[in-house]
């Protein structure tokens, strides 16, 4: 029988490994987390950290290697069984079931609760507690397929807490969260620290893993690579260990002209936003930061016809034009990258390459026919461009990690050369070294010309790549702040923060 190092540990993975068909998923990795600790998962996009997770929660029948929980040996047959031994997990990509309540959703598969699963009152009195307990102000009987991203993700959150679990796995839990939300996670996870629980925590933001971790493990192409306590690493150091070699600065000098106005709005209300108005040149990357729910995706996907617009005018090049739906959109010569991929950007059981053709069949077509021969050429190479790291592009989108899913979406509409392009959060759950290029690509394209708008929620990013950055608050604009200012650092996080507040 294995022997674990001791009672300072909770869980003691030694020699998993896992392959899928010929991808070696994991090889001969280990991971041990103490008792009470908050140990962060790093490694780029694909690099096993979501297998590794869902071997130990028995989603994934690893094919050797052994796992001690608690010092004893450790095995299950899936996530009800691994719940009941006191592990659960918050997955990357979130699968709430959307024709339950949230109530029903927060008890799911919470054994305890068994017996009051059919009295719906029981349940629902017990949920309320529940979202008072985090300030989270939604009705128990919504259903959770009316319910934003950020909402779902706090959803499985509680969810999770709430299964009174001694190790909580969290994958990219606040990839979706705004900075308030993402605050109100690192409380609760302070909470569970204390009472002995032990986190671990996958995340591609590198100022979270430094500010709640105690530990961190790095992976590498399916290959364990280190583990150490966070105050022995920097930020340069862990992505060395992750990417392999050193790495420059992250975000790329930007030297480019900017031209002239290509795409104005004026007025523009609907739904979630009120009388906005801005222009962005071309050249330009205009960034939009706000709390979740301020009313900058709305406004995107008005303009990109996915939503109705109430009033408001919106001119490219001088002329008005009316996106009245997606493909009036894209005539246009708008592209959106949405932050939900897997809702809007993605389907999920088609190939990478029909992905990507799908909205750029015209690029590929030869008289009425398609040319297949040019669709893959241009396919691979706008997938090579943004190194999507895949077995083949025959491969379903829904095999691909996170990230590269991610960057798949951003291939296809990038290919079907757009003058504006919307970015909405365009690099969630991207690794470093991916988002430095797709940071580059955006540097790339404004310099041909194009006028860029980018939605983020993590300050770092938003601030070094913009421009110009307006503030969203509660559907309105709050304030207009140019990149100077940031970079002589008379504006900064703070500043920005409280402008997202409404001060
Ligand atoms: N169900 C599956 N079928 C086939 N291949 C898979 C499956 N799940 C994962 N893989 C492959 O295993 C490797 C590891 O993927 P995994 O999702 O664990 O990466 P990750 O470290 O979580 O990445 P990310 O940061 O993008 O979430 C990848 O090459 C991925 O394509
Ligand atoms: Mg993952």
């Amino acid at each position: 029988m294995a022997e674990g190092r001791g009672n300072d540990y909770i869980l003691e993975c030694e020699g998993l490994s896992k392959s899928f068909g010929g991808t070696k998923a994991l090889q001969d990795v280990e991971l041990h987390i103490r008792r009470g600790e908050v140990h962060a998962l790093v490694g780029e996009n694909g690099a096993g950290k979501s297998t590794l997770m869902k071997a130990i929660i028995g989603l994934h029948k690893a094919d050797s290697g052994t796992i001690l929980f608690e010092g004893q040996p450790y095995k299950v047959n899936g996530p009800a069984e691994a719940i009941k031994k006191g592990i659960t997990m918050i997955h990357q990509e979130l699968n709430p079931e959307p024709h339950l309540t949230v109530a029903e959703n927060i008890f799911l598969h919470n054994e305890d609760m068994n017996g009051i699963f059919l009295n719906k009152k029981e349940t629902n009195r017990k949920a309320v507690q529940i979202l008072e307990r985090f300030n989270f102000h939604i009705s128990p009987t919504m259903l959770v397929g009316d319910l934003t991203l950020a909402q779902a993700q706090m959803i499985e959150i509680m969810k999770a807490v709430n299964t009174n679990a001694k190790l909580v796995i969290m994958d990219e839990p606040t990839s979706s969260l705004d900075n308030d939300e993402t605050q109100r996670l690192f409380e609760t996870i302070h909470q569970l620290k204390e009472q002995g629980v032990s986190v671990v925590y996958i995340s591609h933001r590198m100022e979270e893993i430094f500010s709640i971790c105690d530990t961190v493990s790095v992976f590498r192409d399916g290959r364990f690579i280190d583990c150490k306590p966070i105050s022995e690493v920097t930020e340069q150091s862990l992505i060395s260990m992750m990417v392999g070699r050193e790495v420059g600065n992250v975000y790329p000098e930007k030297n480019c002209p900017i031209g002239d106005v290509v795409f104005k709005v004026e007025g523009l209300t609907g739904k979630g936003f009120s009388d906005i108005s801005f222009e962005v040149r071309s050249g330009e990357i205009l960034g939009l930061t706000g709390l979740a729910g301020a009313g900058r995706s709305e406004t995107m996907r008005a303009i990109f016809g996915l939503d109705p617009l109430e009033s408001g005018h919106i001119y490219l090049e001088g002329k008005e034009i009316r996106n009245r739906n997606v493909k009036q959109a894209i005539r246009n010569g708008i592209a959106m990258v949405n932050e939900d991929r897997r809702k809007y950007g993605l389907c999920l059981y088609r190939s990478i390459n029909e992905n990507i053709s799908l909205p750029n069949l015209p690029v590929h077509q030869k008289g009425l026919l398609l040319n297949k021969a040019r669709e893959k050429t241009e396919n691979k190479k706008y997938a090579d461009m943004l190194t999507v790291k895949a077995a083949s592009l025959d491969a379903d989108a829904i095999s691909l990690s996170g990230g590269n899913q991610q960057k798949v979406v951003l291939a296809k509409w990038l290919m079907s050369n757009p003058k504006v392009l919307i970015l909405d959060e365009p690099t969630r759950g991207v690794d470093v070294g991916a988002k430095s290029e797709i940071y580059n690509l955006m540097c790339e394209f404004a310099k041909q010309g194009l006028a860029i708008i980018m939605i983020s929620s993590e300050l770092p990013e938003v601030m070094a790549m913009s421009d110009r950055l307006l503030v969203y608050h509660e559907g309105r604009i709050n304030g207009e702040l140019f990149q100077e200012d940031i970079r002589s650092g008379k504006v900064t996080q703070e500043t920005i923060l409280a402008k997202e507040f409404g001060n």
